[in-house]
């Protein structure tokens, strides 16, 4: 059985203190929900504050990205070594918006699930299609070829942990969400390339998720589809009270 999993995504907003009282609001409204699991991946400034505050409660707490390599000359950059040593456990890998503003390729996605998972933290990489890749019906190519590679050459007896999310680019933050029928497809399409790098029944276990303009009350019809194991989200994530689960 898969497990739903709620990632909320704060980009690159919440202080230290604006997140560990947004964890003291939120908390009483999920601590008796036991059908989700719930991620919460801060600004990287706000991780150890979290994760001290969620020490002794059933969430999750994450990064929003990481470097592929221990340590280095790599200023501004984060590593998963740093990410375990303050208790991180999840770590987003190729969200749109690294890939759009930061130069993330499929290369360095795939580089970077396999440092996360040599550092047993969960990975959960971001693949999705552009309006114009959609509009010149590339969808298929683009999910293919970003789900293939990001997973290439993974040894599979540390796969296990692995989550996608699906992220049409043209949804996120846009109020735009993908219609079930996009967003089955679209699974499809992404559970189809899952086999062809890692055994069957390993392949069959790996979670997707849905995100882009994920409101309250979305994951009850998307989460219900076949194939769609939670969802990741940013806006309607802002306020404890609008937190879809
Ligand atoms: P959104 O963001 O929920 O605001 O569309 C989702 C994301 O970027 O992961």
């Amino acid at each position: 059985m898969r497990k739903l999993l709620i990632a909320a995504n704060w980009k690159m907003y919440k202080t230290p203190t604006e997140s560990t009282a947004f964890l003291t609001s939120f908390y009483p409204l999920v601590k008796n929900s036991t059908h989700a699991e719930i991620l919460l991946c801060p600004a990287m400034t706000s991780l150890p504050a979290l994760v001290d505050a969620a020490r002794s409660k059933s969430v999750f707490i994450g990064a929003q990205n990481m470097h592929w390599k221990n340590e280095g000359a790599f200023t501004g950059e984060t590593s998963p070594v740093m990410l375990t040593a303050i208790g991180a456990t999840h770590v987003l890998i190729g969200h749109s918006e690294r890939r759009q503003y930061f130069n993330e390729t499929d290369t360095t996605v795939n580089l970077k699930l396999k440092a996360a998972l040599a550092h047993s933290l969960i990975p959960i990489v971001c693949v999705g299609e552009k309006l114009e890749e959609r509009e010149a019906d590339l969808t298929r190519n683009v999910l293919q070829l970003q789900t293939s590679i990001a997973h290439q050459s993974i040894d599979p007896a540390i796969a296990a942990p692995i989550v996608f999310a699906y992220e049409p680019v043209w949804a996120i933050g846009t109020g735009r969400t993908a219609t079930p029928e996009i967003a089955a497809e679209a699974h499809r399409l992404i559970r189809a390339q899952i086999p062809k790098s890692l055994p069957p029944a390993l392949a069959a276990s790996i979670r997707i998720l849905y995100g882009g303009s994920v409101k309250p009350d979305n994951p009850k019809s998307l989460c219900c589809l076949e194939d769609i194991h939670g969802a990741l989200v940013r806006g309607a994530t802002t306020h404890p009270q609008h937190f879809p689960h």
